[in-house]
């Protein structure tokens, strides 16, 4: 089979052309127009009062915990499933992660497992809907009710999906988004929060620009995000369609072979396939080196992430300057004489990486791709 030129994602045109010198030609290039006008547009769009461009979502999840008051030796629970930031911003109040195990439906975060870890020292919960497929948000919501303990959504894989027609990124007491060059909506470097809260958004609003008594930032966004933001956000139901259309396809045309399964929502979501994530049911004796070989056929396929509690943030061989906060003596949680790379974490360990294959199908990834994809991973993959 010859070699497949698979489509790039983002692809910038006239219409982000035209944003970026409308930002130039008003001489202003730092928040204010374009942001605001983003703001508005994005809060509407997720079904929330109020939303804040900042630089990138780490800044997102660090004000979420801030404007939280999540402090030192507060416990916040996590997901092990995710990009380092939606854990290491717990780091970033002196707080202590608490990780705790996925759920093999969804790969976010499992309710019975977050209630286990519930204590009076929890102060929040960070779930993450990976690569744009809902976890269980309402059992999750539910437990934040319950208990009383806030929870932020981290939806940076996932503008646009839903759940019961609800938005993701609507469910949280405050949602974060990341708008990087990778993303859906694709700025470049750049983040939004979402909340209907009044304290909560004027609290982040004051710690994103040097307002608050409290320890404050620059965190802003830039007018250029503002107005990238806005042409991506009006192109994204679009683009999500395509997305969702090529996953499916991609499931009709494996159907045949119940090694490798593509995962679709669930019945009751929209997700929205930042990656569309296959499932490997079988042992394949040389994955990596298969894997290779379907990238040099043009195919954007890999493993998908390393499990978070063994990255190196929290196992630091050196002492940070900072501390480490879980091994601080007067703390006596739930991380008290233990080492987060031997937590005992059998779904993720199970999932993560080789378990869970993402192949790439931004728009304008079309038919003739997942056919070929479909064709090269059965010869290469299921042999
Ligand atoms: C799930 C998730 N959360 C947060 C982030 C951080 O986003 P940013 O790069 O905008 O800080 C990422 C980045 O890839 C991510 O994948």
């Amino acid at each position: 089979m010859k070699k497949i030129e698979w489509s790039k994602w983002p692809q910038y045109g006239p219409e982000e052309e035209a944003a970026v010198g409308r930002v130039i030609r008003s001489n202003q290039l730092f928040a204010e127009r374009e942001v605001k006008a983003f703001e508005k547009q994005y809060a509407s769009y997720i079904g929330r009062k109020y939303a804040l461009g900042l630089g990138n979502a780490t800044q997102g999840l660090h004000l979420s915990l801030a404007a939280l008051n999540v402090g030192v030796g507060d416990e916040v629970i996590v997901t092990p499933y995710s990009w380092i930031s939606s854990a290491s911003c717990v780091l970033m109040q002196n707080a202590v992660p608490i990780f705790c195990d996925i759920e093999k439906e969804s790969l976010g975060l499992c309710p019975k497992a977050i209630e286990k870890k519930l204590t009076d020292r929890t102060k929040a919960i960070i779930v993450v809907h990976m690569f744009g497929y809902p976890a269980r948000i309402k059992e999750i919501v539910a437990l934040s009710k319950k208990y009383n303990i806030p929870l932020i959504e981290d939806a940076s894989h996932g503008h646009g999906a839903s759940v019961d027609g609800e938005k993701i990124g609507s469910f949280g007491a405050i949602s974060v988004s990341s708008l990087h060059q990778r993303k859906s909506i694709s700025v470049g470097d750049g983040g939004i929060v979402c909340t209907n809260d009044p304290d909560i958004y004027e609290k982040i609003y004051k710690l994103r620009s040097f307002g608050h008594e409290e320890l404050s930032y620059n965190y802003r966004m830039t007018e250029f995000a503002g107005a990238l933001g806005q042409v991506g956000l009006a192109k994204l139901d679009e683009h999500n369609t395509i997305r969702r259309n090529n996953a499916i396809y991609l499931k009709e045309l494996l159907i045949e072979t119940d090694k490798i399964s593509v995962r679709i929502e669930r019945k009751n979501e929209t997700a929205v396939y930042h990656a569309v994530l296959l499932e490997v049911n079988y042992k394949i004796v040389k994955q990596k080196k298969q894997l290779k070989g379907l990238q040099k056929m043009g195919v954007p396929i890999r493993e998908t992430w390393d499990p978070l509690h063994m990255h190196p943030h929290f196992n630091p061989v050196v002492k940070p300057s900072r501390g480490t906060p879980w091994l601080e003596h007067n703390y006596h949680g739930e991380m008290k004489n233990k080492t987060y790379s031997n937590l005992f974490l059998p779904v993720v360990s199970q999932y993560c990486p080789s378990k869970i294959l993402e192949l790439y199908v931004h728009p304008p990834t079309g038919e003739k791709e997942i056919e070929f994809a479909a064709k090269s991973i059965m010869d290469i993959l299921v042999s």
